[in-house]
């Protein structure tokens, strides 16, 4: 029992960091036309530190919504908001600046008090969850799968960050396999860098008195969006020296995304980061290195003289395309 409470303190700690807003806004600034009319929700956001909060409440009117709903996990933080670090948090609605302007003002910032402790997994949290028309946030890394699954089975949109290795996890994969979720515009090789709490001693960066930790992060989505439209050129031509087979799958491997052959239409092995340039039109995704026949177990396939690769995802171009 006190190892299992220290695994989840843990666990939680790792949790704890924040969203840059020069992040959110270069990331949300895709998505406008989505935003007219529509109710936003963040749901794992303490509105006196989320930027998400920030950038929604100051783009109330510039953005056209129609609702921003906040809720805020444990009442962390003694603040204008919250009481106290307590087991019953609160969340916020707010619906723009009535008397003019564009800067949210407190008055007009509905604070309602949850039953329980914010938890989005909640029944609660799961009733706003359903007034929501797009959901948008970091959550807990530590609870991924879970935050994923819920949004999938409310069928809600959604833009949010999530470790890059989320990607390899076999639910959130099957997903991506699938075409119902995909990468968000953000480069996956371009670092971030989220806020750690100000309590915390180890830290990578200080600026303007923010201490930053560079996490391997990218934005996660089912929003329809120009950059999976976009073909990827292809110049190189196949050959069998630089495009070996694996030992033990019939399949080729490719090492850098731009460097899939133009006239090669089997499978391919190619890095993991060819999602970021993924469009459904061009390519099929077959399965990952891992999981390519579906089963949880299987062995991997990425081997090549007897030596193991990086993870691959397993691809195959579309014919005519
Ligand atoms: C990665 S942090 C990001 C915080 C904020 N969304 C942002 O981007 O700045 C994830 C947040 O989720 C909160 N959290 C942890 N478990 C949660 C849960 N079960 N339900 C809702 N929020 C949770 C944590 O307290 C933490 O502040």
């Amino acid at each position: 029992m006190a190892n299992e409470r220290l695994r989840t303190a843990r666990k939680n700690k790792n949790d704890e960091f924040y969203t840059q807003l020069a992040d959110i806004e270069e990331e949300m600034k895709h998505y406008k036309p989505y935003f007219k009319g529509k109710t936003i929700l963040c749901n794992c956001d303490d509105p006196r530190i989320s930027n998400f909060f920030h950038y929604f409440s100051y783009n109330f009117e510039h953005l056209g919504l129609k609702k921003l709903i906040t809720t805020c996990y444990k009442n962390q933080n003694r603040d204008l908001f919250s009481q106290n670090d307590c087991e019953q948090a609160i969340y916020l609605e707010y619906i723009g600046n009535k008397k003019g302007g564009n800067v949210p003002d407190p008055e007009e910032i509905g604070i309602r008090h949850l039953k329980g402790d914010g938890d989005f997994r909640s029944q609660e949290c799961i009733e706003l969850l359903k007034q929501a028309d797009i959901v948008i946030t970091n959550p807990p890394f530590s609870l991924f799968r879970e935050y994923v699954a819920q949004l999938m089975e409310y069928n809600k949109k959604f833009i949010i960050i999530g470790n890059k290795n989320a990607i390899t996890y076999k639910e959130i994969f099957h997903l991506i396999k699938d075409n119902k979720i995909w990468l968000g515009y953000r480069n996956i090789n371009k670092d971030m860098w989220l806020v750690l709490p100000e309590k915390e001693e180890k830290y990578e960066k200080l600026i303007d008195g923010k201490k930053l930790k560079h996490i391997m992060a990218c934005w996660f989505t089912n929003l329809d969006i120009s950059k999976r439209h976009e073909e990827l050129i292809l110049y190189k031509n196949y050959n069998p020296q630089d495009y070996p087979k694996y030992d033990n799958y019939d399949a080729i491997n490719v090492d850098k995304t731009n460097d899939i052959p133009c006239d090669y239409y089997g499978i391919m092995g190619v890095p993991i980061t060819f999602l970021d340039k993924y469009n459904p039109d061009q390519f099929e995704i077959l399965g990952d290195s891992r999981y390519h026949d579906g089963k949880q177990e299987a062995d991997d396939i990425n081997i090549i003289n007897g030596k193991q690769l990086y993870r691959r995802i397993l691809i195959k171009r579309k014919r005519g395309k």
